[in-house]
């Protein structure tokens, strides 16, 4: 198969993870007969400093022509960088959002699953980690927080802002679909994540859910208020199949699960639409402190790479080949520092990218 993949390095470590995935999506092309042509675009810091504007039309021209879009990662340090001396609006982040809300990027999918090889890394207790876990958080993406109103002005002398949380019934129900979907192929669980006994915008998102469940007779379904989710994923992580949220709520929890995996290096995400076009990029952020060393975790990017093939291009086993090699390179001992325990062998951010498709 032919397929066009936009590429968005980004700043920070984004051009040296990104390098490594497509080391691999070469080797899978290579292996198994497909061709990838690459396209690169800007955004974000890269593209303020070239444009003067996080994300341009054409940018976003080429994204919409391709099959899929595979992104590192953007932003740098909001106290140091000059980029963030700039209004919201073009600030690295800004080049995102437009991002997700052209592409009608409305379902982020981001599994968290606790490798065996891992169980050292993760900060959790041994009893509460030994059944494992393997979760995958729904997050809505084009709605909420971040897309709402929002305004800071002057009222009685003094500064007040304000940002609007909105929910149509119609976004709610397209992406709690999504998240039934998913659960019929995975354990039959969803847990959907609102904070119901305060925001009217949470009593719709729950009434909705509860309507579409009925639709999926064979899915548990049960209702969890935010601050219970935070508690329970640290206490039980294993309860959870399917968490079902709206956008802010999974933004805070997916950071909460990657971090229980050991290291946010190792979670991927995918940011799908209703058909099969797609933007796949790490759940983690730009890490400017470490950019340039040759010392990042390329792996969270490498599997959302394994995602692309599986859910844009309907490379099923080429996925799983990707999953298998990394899996395998975990069991051999190597790992990048982030992931670093006793007894283990340390490996540069280019040197994992090369085992990984070694083991391909
Ligand atoms: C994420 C990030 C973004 C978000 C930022 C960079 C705007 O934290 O993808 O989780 O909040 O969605
Ligand atoms: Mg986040």
């Amino acid at each position: 198969m032919e397929k066009n993949i936009t590429v968005i390095k980004g700043d920070g470590i984004g051009p040296e993870i990104v390098d490594e995935a497509i080391k691999v999506l070469d080797a899978v092309a290579k292996k198994y007969n497909h061709t990838f042509i690459y396209t690169d675009i800007l955004m974000g810091g890269a593209s303020i400093d070239v444009h003067g504007v996080p994300l341009t039309d054409e940018a976003i021209e080429i994204a919409k022509k391709s099959d899929a879009v595979l992104l590192g990662s953007i932003g740098g340090d909001t106290t140091t960088s000059p980029w963030y001396q700039l209004e919201p609006a073009l600030r690295p982040e800004a080049g995102l959002l437009k991002m997700r809300k052209a592409l009608n990027l409305f379902a982020n999918l981001r599994p968290a699953y606790l490798y065996d090889e891992l169980k050292g890394a993760c900060p959790l207790k041994e009893e509460i980690t030994q059944g494992g876990f393997d979760m995958m958080i729904m997050r809505e993406l084009t709605g909420g927080l971040y897309f709402g109103k929002r305004e800071t002005k002057e009222v009685n002398g003094e500064l007040v802002a304000h940002d609007n949380l909105e929910y149509s019934e119609s976004e709610i129900r397209r992406i709690a679909k999504r998240g039934f979907d998913i659960a019929m192929k995975r354990q039959k669980k969803v847990v959907s994540v609102d904070k119901a006994n305060v925001l009217d915008s949470s009593r719709l998102w729950r009434k909705i859910v509860n309507e579409v469940a009925k639709d999926y007779p064979e899915v548990e379904l049960e209702h969890m208020l935010v601050d219970n989710c935070a508690m329970q994923l640290v206490k039980n992580p294993q309860q959870f199949d399917v968490i079902l949220t709206e956008n802010m709520f999974g933004d805070i929890l997916s950071d909460e699960a990657s971090m229980i995996t050991g290291s946010i290096g190792m979670l991927s995400s995918a940011s799908l639409r209703d058909d099969q076009f797609g933007m796949y990029e790490p759940s983690h952020g730009s890490a400017p402190d470490i950019a340039g060393k040759n010392i990042a975790n390329p792996i969270a990017t490498i599997l959302s790479a394994a995602m692309m093939l599986r859910y844009s291009f309907d490379m099923d086993k080429e996925a799983s080949a990707v999953e298998k090699a990394i899996q395998k390179v975990l069991k051999d001992g190597y790992r990048t520092v982030d992931i670093m325990s006793d007894g283990q062998k340390e490996v540069s951010c280019s040197v994992m990218g090369n085992l990984i498709v070694e083991r391909l």
